[in-house]
């Protein structure tokens, strides 16, 4: 070994272990950004006495404006508010039922055989607002907001597109969104549960 070697300051980048450890270690970065967008399906399987308590939660929706969301927390499950555009409206009703993959509307409030028209997805004589949980029907995942090739919910996790209406219509996931018992108390206030 020379003594020029030693003296030279770029020699630990040129070194191939060091290099190694650099890549793992922004592989594993990765990997705890995806096991952290699974948190909803394990906590609601064990619900702490916390999460039971807010049964029923009241959800102030004044500042949620066309075309904006927010995300609400019931029984540990994130739930989608979306005020959603007239576009999004337009496109959620102009799809024929015949193209679901899910023909049922998976409202809580409605009966269990009602088909997944955009009317029966969305809130009561409030076409506008959508109120769903946002957790992917096929393992779990949170899906992305205004993604995909639906100008719905993408969930990245395996590739599952929702349209306007959380309804699934390409990927894995086998279910639309499901909807949970709510309704809007006034204007501005959505009770959830
Ligand atoms: S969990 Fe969403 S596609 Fe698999």
């Amino acid at each position: 070994m020379s003594v020029n070697e030693n003296a030279d300051p770029n020699r630990e980048h040129s070194d191939p272990n060091r290099r190694d450890f650099l890549y793992i270690a922004t592989g594993a970065i990765g990997a705890v950004g995806a096991a952290a967008f699974a948190w909803p399906f394990i906590d609601q399987m064990n619900p702490d006495a916390a999460t039971l308590a807010l049964a029923e939660i009241e959800v102030d929706v004044s500042q949620v404006a066309e075309g904006q969301s927010i995300t609400a927390k019931w029984r540990g499950k994130p739930i989608f508010i979306r005020q959603r555009t007239a576009a999004e409206i337009e496109e959620g009703k102009a799809v024929d039922l015949s193209e679901l993959k899910d023909p049922l509307a998976r409202n809580a409030n409605i009966p269990g055989d009602a088909p997944a028209t955009d009317e029966n997805r969305s809130a009561e004589s409030k076409e506008a607002w959508l109120v769903m949980v946002g957790v992917c029907t096929h393992l779990g995942c949170i899906p992305l907001g205004q993604a995909g090739d639906y100008d719905g919910w993408f969930c990245p996790c395996h590739g599952s597109h929702y349209d306007t209406a959380g309804r699934i219509r390409t990927g894995p996931a086998p279910e639309n969104m499901a909807i949970p018992p709510f309704a809007f108390t006034s204007d501005t206030t959505v009770r959830i549960g």
